[in-house]
């Protein structure tokens, strides 16, 4: 059964017993600001669980895309993904707990054909606020279930919701697929991790909301929320055993092995899947018409996370080329006919996922170094301090968790508090050095002009980047209300140049970059790869300002402290200044 096929015929199915479909909502919710990402279809659906009416009745069936990073450590096994199908189904008020099950049994053995001897189900057990649920269990028993079927679990496995800190939840009752393996103890059961039972489906009676002082109150309805993972009955019906198996991943991981050198084996097949599964995610979260980008706060950080992540992990198949975007594209095709909104945002999901390369791409090598030197240095037993993990994030932009899968591999832990602690000890100087700096909100001059400077750097360094590294500085005049910089080139820049650059260096100071600045010898600097006239004007020993990603130049200062101080950059003239000589005239949001 293909995928498509699958989809249809759940939601017909739902259809024919009275649900209405309702669209797969955005991966950005707009109904539920508790979480960062749809990671269920019940997040677009909640005030109509808190009671408001539905416009389409009261049974409701889709096919939701989700996001849920939780389980990103186990990408790579044969069933957690950080993106996903779900397929769900909701009675608003409506049916409960008898007809539910019913409704899944019936689809699951009926119309999936699956063997009833490899279905296994958890029952809430009850604690000391709320009952053991008996009902259900009966209603599985009716179905004709053994008891060696039926599995009794407390709140941490029977119950969900709500993800965020407040909203619906309620106990339920999961359904797991038997793979067939030997159990792997007497207490193996559907909560063990052995790879034995794969959880399928989830039937969520909501009938609580959590508040926020922690007290669940009962929710004027009772509501069922169903969801299925869409790639693991897929594996399932397809006889499987892994989700890379099916079609969703074949091609992206036909494409991936055609591209590497290293051979697809039991040792290196994580990487391989981690790297499928986390373009797919990153091809949906970009391919959303929300839009959002790369960035180090909210949604942002976690899609930055996941392409930096996935950049090492493309590292170690040896490639050092950009291979993010040809991948990418790989998903867009498979999924551009029942998800339209990837082809429409097609050259910004590659556009983005160029500049975050080109960002993170060229750091990371001198990072993994740096790295791999403090690794080495650690004793026996001993953990990276935090002081060290706030280096390799603040000089090269690895995520925490990066760096934590790197002390992993060696061996060894990162000191997370200590680099928490680093962190805002971090962010508030910055606090108080703009809170200092602007205080009465005076932009004085040095402040201002400052800034500019910054902008000049940045500005030299995004036009190297669209233009080529032929482009030389041939002068720079800085005043309070703008900047002007002039640079061989030879030939009128179009606009779509001209956009260009504004967006690299918008984009720098979106990205909250520290400018940091280093003393060295002037053999240094040229050897680092600093931009520079080298010759005999420089001293023994020269200053260098690195943005990292966007520029590296000798130079006196004073510059920002952080690209976010500039704010915003405008392009407001580009001419011809002499012969084979440009001239650029920029500013920046005043502060
Ligand atoms: N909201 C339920 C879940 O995600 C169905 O498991």
């Amino acid at each position: 059964m293909t995928a498509e096929e699958l989809r249809r015929m759940y939601v017909e199915f739902f259809k024919e017993r009275g649900h209405k479909e309702i669209a797969s909502a955005s991966l950005l919710p707009d109904n539920d600001p508790t979480v960062l990402f749809t990671t269920a279809g019940m997040h677009p659906l909640v005030p109509y669980l808190l009671g408001e009416l539905h416009p389409l009745g009261k049974r409701l069936v889709n096919v939701q895309r989700c996001v849920r990073t939780c389980d990103i450590d186990e990408v790579g096994d044969d069933t957690h993904l950080t993106f996903f199908e779900m397929l769900g189904n909701w009675s608003l008020g409506d049916y409960f707990k008898e007809e539910s099950i019913s409704l899944s049994f019936e689809f699951l053995i009926t119309k999936l054909q699956i063997p009833i001897n490899r279905i296994a189900v958890t029952v809430f057990q009850g604690d000391e606020f709320i009952q053991r649920d008996d009902e259900v269990e009966r209603i599985w028993k009716s179905k004709g279930l053994a008891d060696n079927q039926i599995f009794f679990y407390g709140k941490e496995d029977n119950w969900w919701g709500p993800v965020g800190r407040t909203g619906p939840c309620g106990s339920d009752t999961e359904i797991f697929y038997d793979m067939g393996k030997e159990a792997c103890g007497k207490d193996c059961g559907p909560a063990c991790h052995c790879g034995k039972y794969v959880e399928i489906w989830n039937n969520v009676f909501l009938q609580y909301n959590k508040e926020i002082d922690g007290s669940y109150v009962p929710l004027l309805q009772k509501n069922v929320d169903t969801g299925m993972g869409m790639e693991r009955i897929l594996t399932i019906i397809n006889g499987k055993d892994n989700v890379y198996d099916t079609e969703l991943f074949i091609p992206i991981m036909n494409k991936l092995k055609g591209m590497t050198e290293v051979t697809y084996s039991e040792e290196t097949k994580k990487v391989f899947r981690i790297v499928c599964e986390h373009i797919r995610a990153m091809t949906f979260i970009l391919g959303d018409s929300k839009r959002i980008t790369p960035s180090n706060t909210e949604q942002g950080y976690i899609l930055r996370r996941l392409i930096r992540r996935t950049i090492g992990f493309v590292r170690k198949l040896r490639l050092d080329y950009n291979v993010l975007g040809e991948l990418a594209m790989e998903i867009i095709q498979q999924y551009k006919a029942v998800y339209i909104e990837l082809e429409e945002n097609q050259e910004f999901i590659l556009d983005q996922l160029d500049r975050e390369y080109r960002l993170f791409g060229r750091t990371i090598d001198t990072g993994l170094k740096k790295a791999e030197q403090y690794f080495s240095k650690l004793e026996e037993g001993e953990i990276l301090s935090g002081d060290l993990a706030f280096k390799l994030y603040d000089t090269f932009g690895f995520p925490i968790e990066f760096t934590s899968e790197l002390a992993f591999e060696c061996g060894t832990k990162v000191d997370l508090e200590g680099f928490i602690e680093k962190y805002k000890e971090h962010q508030e100087r910055s606090r108080q050095g703009a809170g200092g700096k602007f205080k009465g909100g005076l932009a004085d001059n040095s402040i201002q002009t400052t800034r500019l400077h910054t902008a000049t750097h940045l500005l030299n360094g995004a036009l190297r980047e669209v233009l080529g590294n032929d482009i030389n500085q041939r002068g720079s005049n800085i005043t309070e209300e703008r900047l002007r910089f002039d640079f061989s080139f030879d030939r009128k820049l179009t606009e779509d140049e001209l956009d260009k650059v504004s967006e690299i260096v918008n984009e720098a100071i979106k990205n909250e970059i520290d400018v940091i600045c280093e003393d060295m010898t002037p053999e240094m600097a040229k050897k680092s790869g600093a931009i520079g006239i080298f010759d005999s004007k420089y001293g023994e020993r020269v200053k260098v300002y690195t943005i990292p990603g966007y520029s590296k130049e000798i130079c006196g200062g004073p510059h920002a402290s952080n690209t976010r101080e500039l704010r915003a950059f405008t392009l407001q003239k580009e001419e011809a200044c002499s012969a084979g000589v440009r001239r650029i005239k920029a500013t920046i949001q005043s502060i």
